[in-house]
């Protein structure tokens, strides 16, 4: 198939690209079908206000050939299942880790597994304010008729308290420390108190199904500062990197491979292109090669979803450049803006990396990666 015809048929349709299409839709639209199947066919206890029972969630998240649900969470499957005891207590779940280690995905799954609904998301930062977790106000009516139910516009928190659904808090440290304290008496009492209305409006009392996943980067600041109040109310599990090389190269084939075909890209990603980008980042991550002797490492990130995406950059450079797979010279020129960003050093690092380590290991793609090192900018 030439290039321009598989454009066509694999990126925008028979309208010529009219069509705006999500980029990526939540976990519970992504799997819909899955979810149905798994719902249907779920006999097991659940426990109250759950979409599916503990087995099904399961196997929605660690994944069941037999049954052709995908495996979308690669890990621990006793992580998971504390993870989802967790989330049928009175605790909240913390999931804290390395960057790139899948804790959002993670978080997500849990959530579009227990809810049905992985969309009640508070994205932590800096400037996050109260208003922006519980609820805030039309102003037009708060104005016209006072405080009210009608006026107040309720933000995450208040609506997985009152629909019983599952509400996740992305990056909670990045939060200033008062502001994640207003997680307590949710946590606690499963009420939420709104002062500015009367009577039986004044609290909102959490239905079941309710229960708050957050995650917390360990590069940012640390679940050290958080309050010890609020770090007893959550059980903390360790998301930790992919540790072996066939099992991270399988999901970064798959992922790429994905994020490629929703791109309109029609060729399969190059497995001996990816066994090159998976191992040059595993090396970097870890300051050692494949064959045991120490190197540099990068201070930059080298995550396993920093692989898949610069495996994604691969293919769409070979694709919309030249109509074919990308190749190891795509890595290259990817490389430099997810391992050096702005930092001088590391670029140095990489380009040593290139230098000495690259025309170490044998095979065709290695040699291609050598060559194209004066790719790197600097
Ligand atoms: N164990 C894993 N299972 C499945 N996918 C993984 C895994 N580790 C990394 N990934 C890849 O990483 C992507 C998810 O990264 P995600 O953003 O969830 O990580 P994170 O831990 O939340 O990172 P950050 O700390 O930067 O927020 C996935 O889409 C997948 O491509
Ligand atoms: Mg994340």
């Amino acid at each position: 198939m030439s290039a321009g015809s598989g454009r066509t048929a694999g990126a925008v349709g028979a309208d010529g690209g009219a069509t705006p299409r999500v980029q990526r839709p939540p976990a519970e639209v992504r799997y819909a079908d899955e979810l149905a199947r798994l719902r249907a066919e779920d006999t097991a206890e659940r426990p109250p206000g759950w979409a599916l029972s503990l087995q099904a969630a399961r196997r929605f998240i660690l994944g069941d050939e037999r049954a052709g649900i995908r495996r979308k969470f690669v890990g621990d499957p006793s992580l998971i299942d504390r993870a989802l005891v967790t989330l049928a207590t009175s605790r909240g779940l913390m999931l804290v880790g390395e960057p790139g280690t899948a804790k959002s995905l993670l978080s997500e799954l849990l959530a579009a597994a227990v809810s049905g609904d992985s969309t009640l998301t508070i994205q932590g930062g800096a400037a996050t304010t109260e208003d922006q977790i519980k609820y805030s106000w039309n102003y037009a009516l708060l104005v016209a008729e006072g405080p009210s139910r009608r006026s107040l516009v309720p933000a995450p928190l208040l609506r997985g308290m009152a629909e019983g659904r599952v509400v996740r808090f992305e990056e909670i440290t990045r939060c200033p420390l008062e502001v994640q304290d207003c997680l307590l008496s949710p946590l606690s009492d499963r009420v939420l108190a709104l002062p500015e209305l009367t009577g039986d409006d004044a609290m909102v009392f959490a239905q079941e199904g309710f229960n708050i996943i957050a995650t917390a980067n360990t590069r940012d600041r640390g679940v050290n500062d958080m309050s010890s109040a609020l770090k007893r109310r959550f059980n903390f599990e360790t998301v930790f990197p992919i540790a072996d090389f066939d099992t991270e190269l399988t999901l970064v084939v798959a992922e790429a491979g994905e994020l490629l075909r929703r791109s309109g890209v029609t060729v399969e990603p190059r497995r001996d292109v990816l066994e090159v980008l998976v191992t040059a980042f595993r090396e970097l991550r870890i300051g050692q090669t494949s064959r045991g002797d120490a190197m540099e490492r990068l201070s930059a990130v080298m995550s396993t979803a920093e692989a898949v995406s610069v495996a994604h950059a691969v293919g769409l450079r070979g694709w919309f450049l030249r109509g074919e797979p990308g190749t190891a010279a795509d890595l290259v020129s990817c490389l430099a803006g997810t391992a050096a960003k702005d930092n001088p050093d590391d670029l140095a690092r990489l380009r040593r990396y290139l230098e000495q380590q690259a025309s170490r290991h044998a095979g065709g793609q290695w040699k291609e990666l050598h060559t194209a090192r004066h790719l790197l900018p600097g």
